[in-house]
């Protein structure tokens, strides 16, 4: 066998990447639920900032979702730099890394993308992609080595780009308000978890449910719901459960995380205990 691939002609097929490997291995978290509205970005955005405020965990934040609330979430921690998210995953011929497409931010240890407004297009693009679902995962190879944590916030739907969030996942986080097209939602995406197990990616495991927006003063509907999902979620249902609280909401309007905006509200500290929480399922 003269194994051309390997030896020579690899050159051809795909350059070397620029960066060293680090010391660190991340693990990548995918937020993820098949539902709009149900505390996606709220949740990565102020889970990244707590692991990286009060654990000192080096964190990349990355959001798959074209919608780019991410970007409008931190709009004023953002420093500029980094390349579309966009043109790391359409590159199939340069070496590129995530790591090209990482900006800093005003909250030491938390790195994200800059906003981009071309990952509409790039769903489409990938799948006309050979391995479709695994480009995001080879993206990470090295860019991994450099982080503590990956969060991943995934759309709401069940396309190439959560499919590609999906299979570079080790957990998913599936966040989930008290109601009953969110329970719903839940359903379908542990089923597509399951599947994603069995046929891409055997190292995914779920996080759990995280109850979010739990609304203090409708408790009849809360209390249905709420038990409907301990007994069918059990242990998978996280013991750290998210108020509705307006902090959350302003602080995602006025572009900085909860702890910037507000580090003695409700939503603070609820957030704080959830990054608490991941650090101990984390060991
Ligand atoms: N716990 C909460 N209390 C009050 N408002 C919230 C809470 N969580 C999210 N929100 C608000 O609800 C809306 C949807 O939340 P978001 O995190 O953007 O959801 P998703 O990413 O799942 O679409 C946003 O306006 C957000 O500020
Ligand atoms: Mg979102």
């Amino acid at each position: 066998m003269r194994n051309l691939l390997k030896v020579g002609l690899r050159r051809f097929v795909q350059a070397q990447s620029r960066y060293a490997i680090g010391d660190r291995h991340a693990v990548v978290i995918a937020v993820a639920a098949q539902k709009g509205g149900v505390g996606k970005t709220t949740t990565s955005v102020n889970l990244a900032a707590g692991l990286a405020r009060y654990h000192n965990k080096r964190v990349l934040l990355v959001d798959l979702d074209p919608q780019g609330h991410v970007a409008t979430a931190l709009k004023c921690q953002i420093h500029p730099g980094g390349q579309p998210l966009s043109a790391i995953l359409e590159d199939d011929k340069n070496g590129t890394e995530l790591l090209d497409a990482v900006t800093t931010t005003s909250i030491p240890g938390l790195d994200v993308p800059p906003y981009d407004d071309r990952l509409t297009a790039t769903e489409d693009l990938l799948g006309t992609r050979i391995g479709k679902e695994m480009i995001l995962k080879d993206k990470i190879r090295i860019t991994r080595s450099h982080y503590d944590v990956i969060l991943l916030d995934c759309p709401p739907h069940l396309g190439n780009l959560t499919i590609n969030g999906l299979c570079a996942a080790d957990q998913v986080l599936i966040p989930c308000d008290p109601s009953p097209l969110a329970l719903k939602g839940v359903e379908a995406l542990i089923h597509s978890v399951a599947t994603i197990a069995a046929r891409l990616n055997p190292e995914i495991d779920l996080m759990g449910v995280l109850l979010t927006r739990v609304d203090g003063r409708n408790t009849n509907l809360n209390t249905s719901i709420v038990s409907q999902i301990e007994e069918s979620y059990g242990e998978g249902l996280l013991p750290v459960r998210i108020g509705i609280n307006s902090s959350l909401a302003k602080a995602q309007s006025e572009g900085r995380d909860i702890f910037a905006f507000d580090q003695k509200c409700r939503g603070a500290s609820q957030y704080r205990a959830l990054a608490d929480h991941v650090v101990e399922l984390l060991g």
